[in-house]
């Protein structure tokens, strides 16, 4: 996500906001700019692409000065650009500033804005900040701030410099993260520590809601309401590596915490306050276009092509449409049939992997209509597609995909939705239903977590063993093959995952006395069946770990260990019963004594065929 820094001091500025930038390069980014009061006023550098652009850029002509802000943009409203990209200021130069999340309201905002006469050049919410900041502005820039940011909806973390008051820099937060950095005669702001971990250790972390203004000399800190505030200092004693994890021991940890609010993210503004509906925006089908699709094919790869297999699911039930899910690299050998009436949904993390890409323009090709699911705004697939649902699962470092799959779980079920209320096949209060389920999702992730000792008890028995099962029907199925997938790309444990119902036909026969199974039970319908199956196992000597949804605890008597996750929806529960699995595949890898974030032979984004 994006990455702010911010000096006040005696040093030149430029120096200490680009290394600062270079620290918070791990949290993903597609431009940088920087603003700095110089002898000739507030001056802004920014460029698409790597730091090394905007670099560039300042070795040609240099900004002097020892206050500014810079940024490295993660794009979230409008493309990677030099326009889009922050720091952004108002029409007259003489405010700048830098934004980390989302301003919900911005559109309200703007309009009013422009009515004024404001004149906007890039498509970004955070322009609008500038502007609104600016036409409250009456000679004190700290009022001028909880001015707008009383204005604003959302979630926020701001820097904001300006030519009137050229000595202070103002830094607000509202639910993303920012800390103030405390030095000799010199003061910073930062998205995370490391940015500023070179200069000082001292620290102040803001809560939501608080902002701090500062000067060469101090820092004030006060509620965004104005009412001072007095803090402890934090003192930082882990090095830069540690803190970029946010004290986390992998990234893949870290991104498997953070799936509560990749889901609260990605359903964000598309739920309507109503709880009734969904609205998506961003699908530009009419309800013509969307009535005329008579079959749906979804394509992707890896961990992608197992959240397309839970899409299918989702899409037969809530809209009743055929669905076919296919591997991007297999989809565009087959002569696939696609018509006009055939919607293509292709699903990537990044949005740059060959195969899904070439899947997507095969598709254009024959005439369908694409839509893209993607965690990178302005990726590639994001941009060839007709229709993109950007997943806001944040960057994800490691290379095992975790939130980012969840997050896809989460778009095909606002799809799904919204294809349902389009289509009217499903009734009103079923829909209103899966809503009410699908806000509780987050909080019911947070009671796995916190359960991860049980889960590193299993991983720790499994790590000794060289192969291993996944067994589960329907949703299960396609969940116990998204384990076996994380399984194997960290741990390097042969795995398997099979249908069930389909084991007694042949791989039966590699079920021997203490074989570790790994079985799925949550689906309702399913779960006689299943236990028949694990039965199966269990006869044949297999030590069988279960997972089943609260309420159905005779599992425990067919398997050997079992873990409960919270009661949902049949539908909804990949978007739990994964968790356990990442965490087993996580804490098997570690036991194993493996690089987790960086497996062998595997790469995070794949742009060869
Ligand atoms: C690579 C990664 C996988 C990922 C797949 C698809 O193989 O290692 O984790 O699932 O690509 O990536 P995408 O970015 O298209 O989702």
């Amino acid at each position: 996500m994006c990455g702010i820094v911010g000096y006040v001091g005696n040093r030149n500025s430029q120096n200490i906001l680009i290394e600062g930038l270079k620290k918070l390069e791990y949290r993903g980014y597609d431009s940088a700019g920087v603003a700095v009061y110089t002898s000739e006023g507030l001056q802004v550098k920014k460029s698409k692409g790597r730091l090394a652009n905007l670099e560039s850029k300042l070795g040609e002509t240099p900004l002097n000065g020892t206050i500014g802000i810079g940024h490295t943009r993660w794009a979230t409203h409008g493309k990677p650009s030099d326009v889009n990209s922050h720091p952004h200021t108002d029409n007259s130069l003489k405010f700048s500033v830098v934004h980390n999340g989302i301003i919900e309201n911005y559109m309200v905002l703007k309009e009013e804005l422009a009515a004024q006469g404001h004149v906007f050049v890039s498509e970004t919410d955070t322009e609008v900040i500038s502007h609104l900041i600016a036409s409250l502005y009456e000679g004190d820039i700290v009022k001028a701030v909880q001015k707008a940011v009383s204005r604003m909806k959302g979630a926020y973390a701001l820097g904001v410099l300006t030519e009137h008051e050229p000595d202070k820099l103002v830094a607000v937060r509202l639910s993303s993260p920012l800390i103030i950095g405390v030095g000799e005669g010199e003061n910073f702001i930062g998205s995370d520590i490391p940015a500023i971990l070179e200069y000082t250790r001292n620290v102040y972390i803001l809560n939501d809601g608080e902002m701090a203004v500062l000067t060469r000399d101090g820092v004030e800190l006060m509620t965004i309401e104005g009412n001072f505030i007095s803090r402890e200092l934090f003192h930082v004693d882990w090095d830069i590596v540690t803190a970029e994890k946010a004290g986390y021991d992998h990234f893949m940890l870290k991104e498997i915490h953070e799936q509560p609010k990749a889901y609260r993210d990605t359903m964000g503004s598309r739920l309507d306050p109503s709880g009734k509906k969904v609205v998506l925006n961003e699908v530009g089908m009419t309800p013509q276009q969307i009535k005329a699709i008579r079959h749906v094919h979804i394509v992707a790869c890896g961990t992608a092509y197992h959240a397309g297999l839970v899409g299918k699911s989702v899409i037969e039930k809530l809209a009743r449409i055929p669905v076919e899910t296919d591997v991007a690299s297999e989809y565009r050998y087959r002569a696939p049939i696609i018509t006009p009436e055939t919607l293509v949904i292709v699903v990537s993390q990044s949005g740059e992997t060959a195969d899904t890409l070439a899947a997507l323009r095969e598709a254009k090709r024959c005439g369908a209509r694409v839509l893209a699911i993607t965690n990178v705004v302005g990726s590639s697939v994001a941009r060839e597609a007709d229709d993109v649902i950007t997943t806001w699962a944040g960057p994800e470092i490691a290379v095992a995909s975790t939130k980012a799959y969840t997050s896809q779980l989460i778009a095909f079920y606002l799809l799904g939705l919204y294809l349902a209320q389009t289509l009217g096949s499903q009734d009103d209060a079923y829909i209103a239903e899966v809503i009410a389920e699908l806000k509780e999702l987050p909080e019911k992730v947070e009671r796995i977590l916190a359960q991860s000792e049980a889960i590193k008890n299993v991983a720790e028995q499994i790590a000794t063993h060289d192969n291993l099962f996944f067994i589960g029907r329907g949703l299960d199925y396609a969940v116990a093959l998204e384990g076996s997938l994380k399984l194997k790309e960290i741990s390097y444990i042969h795995s398997e995952a099979y249908a069930a119902g389909e084991l007694k036909h042949g791989t039966l026969a590699l079920i021997e006395e203490g074989i570790p199974v790994i079985a799925l039970a949550t689906q309702e319908d399913l779960f006689e069946k299943t236990v028949s199956n694990i039965k199966e196992v269990t006869a044949r000597g297999a030590h069988v770990f279960g997972i089943h949804s609260e309420g159905h605890y005779e599992l425990a008597k067919a398997v050997d260990e079992v873990f409960a996750i919270p009661a949902t929806l049949p539908l909804l529960t990949p978007a739990l019963s994964v968790v356990p699995l990442q965490l087993l595949s996580y804490y098997a890898s570690l036991a194993r004594g493996n690089d987790v974030d960086k497996p062998r032979n595997l790469a995070k984004s794949v742009t060869v065929e």
